[in-house]
């Protein structure tokens, strides 16, 4: 199955240390158009048409929350680059990062336009804290090359490495990091195109999201919205892992399906279970793969882990519990308690001194976290494990009977 290459397009074949390659491919004309022909309203209204949404797993349409902060009334707004890609067995950001770091950057100064602010700031995961002098580089020459704060626009991107914690790249939290706090999740409303960054409008979007920014200007949102389901327009960008025999980052046009990417593009044989959206995401058992990747049905951030028949549910769900437990920033207590509770139940039915009624209790607890978590992440961590117990319950009850 070909893939659809509109994120990628230049990735592998750009010289992502040379501006001047990205050039040669009609980088940075987007900018250009934007900054000599359309006015901020025109750039949002192009993107809300397109139907992009983001693409940092809530799906929030882009082009409202660019319209929202554009609203807001501030001499100060912020544009922030969510590439704190904490996801588990997500790793596309980082390759976009590595590969095309112009495009990128075109997207936030184009953002940056349209919203009306003035500074961006590139929140970078800390474990890819090698790659900052790289893009502090590629953030030089795209100003010496005049495409930076140009037309009576000032603007500059500021590259800050985040804090090593999985909560951190909630927006909110990300934040709180940016302002040198403890990266915790704020109460919202007010939601950040009103109050974000040291209460000033701000639009965050995920690195991919912005990368799709360039094309929609360049080509149209009606060329955009071309491709795609009814409520998912575009391409999605997956990193897959696991049993697999080419793990990799593949771009598909939305709606492919998720059979096409693991058997056919990854060569997965043998499947159990695909794990899509990383460990929050959804299970989709393997009689079930012919579902197709798009909002409407299952896609999360990007993370595609699949795991062969050799795999034990039961112990992978303790794994994931075990890491949202160590990553629950302990704020509220349905997360805190909850997550550290299954963890538990979850090792206990793995050593074999599981109970029936465990059960029970995971799907009650689950039910409560995801009513009363404050965040996403308290919110989501039981989906896998509701998930399970709904596909494998067999699995579960092996355990205990044995
Ligand atoms: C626990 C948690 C972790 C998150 N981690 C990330 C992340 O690493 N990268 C990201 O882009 N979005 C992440 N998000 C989503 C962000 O809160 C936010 O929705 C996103 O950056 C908005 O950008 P988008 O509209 O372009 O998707 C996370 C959300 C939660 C609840
Ligand atoms: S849900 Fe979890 S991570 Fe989110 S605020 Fe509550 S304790 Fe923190």
């Amino acid at each position: 199955m070909p893939q659809k290459l509109l994120v990628l397009r230049n990735c592998g074949v750009i010289d992502p240390q040379d501006v001047k390659s990205y050039l040669a491919r009609g980088g940075f004309k987007a900018l250009r158009r934007v900054q000599s022909g359309m006015t901020p309203a025109q750039v949002v209204g192009e993107v809300r048409r397109s139907g992009l949404r983001g693409r940092g797993g809530g799906g929030f349409p882009t082009g409202l929350k660019w319209e929202q902060t554009a609203q807001s009334p501030s001499q100060m707004k912020y544009v922030i680059c969510n590439a704190s890609e904490g996801e588990v067995g997500a790793f596309k950001d980082r390759y976009i990062l590595e590969k095309d770091p112009f495009t990128l950057i075109e997207g936030i100064a184009i953002a940056g336009y349209a919203v009306g602010a003035n500074k961006a700031y590139l929140y970078l995961r800390s474990e890819y804290a090698h790659l900052a002098p790289f893009l502090i580089g590629a953030i030089a020459e795209a100003e010496k090359e005049g495409f930076l704060g140009i037309g009576g626009h000032r603007f500059g991107i500021e590259l800050r490495l985040g804090s090593g914690g999985y909560v951190c790249g909630e927006e909110t939290a990300l934040m709180e990091s940016l302002e040198g706090r403890r990266g915790e999740p704020r109460a919202r409303p007010p939601f950040p195109p009103s109050q974000g960054l040291l209460g000033f409008p701000t639009v965050i979007n995920n690195v991919e999201t912005l990368m799709n920014i360039p094309w929609v200007v360049a080509n149209g949102a009606n060329r955009f919205c071309g491709m795609g389901t009814e409520e998912s327009k575009g391409t999605k960008v997956f990193s897959v892992c696991g049993d697999v025999e080419r793990p990799g980052v593949y771009e598909l046009e939305m709606g492919s399906s998720l059979r096409e990417l693991v058997e056919g593009l990854a060569s997965a044989g043998d499947v159990k279970m695909v794990q899509v959206g990383g460990a929050s995401g959804r299970i989709v058992p393997a009689d079930k793969m012919d579902v197709a990747l798009s909002y409407e049905s299952v896609l999360g951030a990007g993370p595609v882990i699949v795991f062969d028949k050799s795999r034990d549910v039961v112990d992978i769900m303790r794994q994931t519990m075990e890491f949202f437990a160590e990553e629950s920033c302990g704020k509220c207590a349905p997360c805190r308690e909850g997550t550290q509770s299954m963890a538990e139940t979850l090792a206990r039915i793995v050593d074999g001194k599981g109970r029936r009624k465990d059960l029970k209790a995971l799907e009650d607890l689950s039910a409560a976290m995801m009513l009363t978590s404050s965040c996403g992440l308290g919110q989501a961590a039981p989906y896998p494990v509701m998930d399970s117990l709904r596909y494998f319950r067999h699995e579960y009850e092996a355990h205990i009977s044995s």
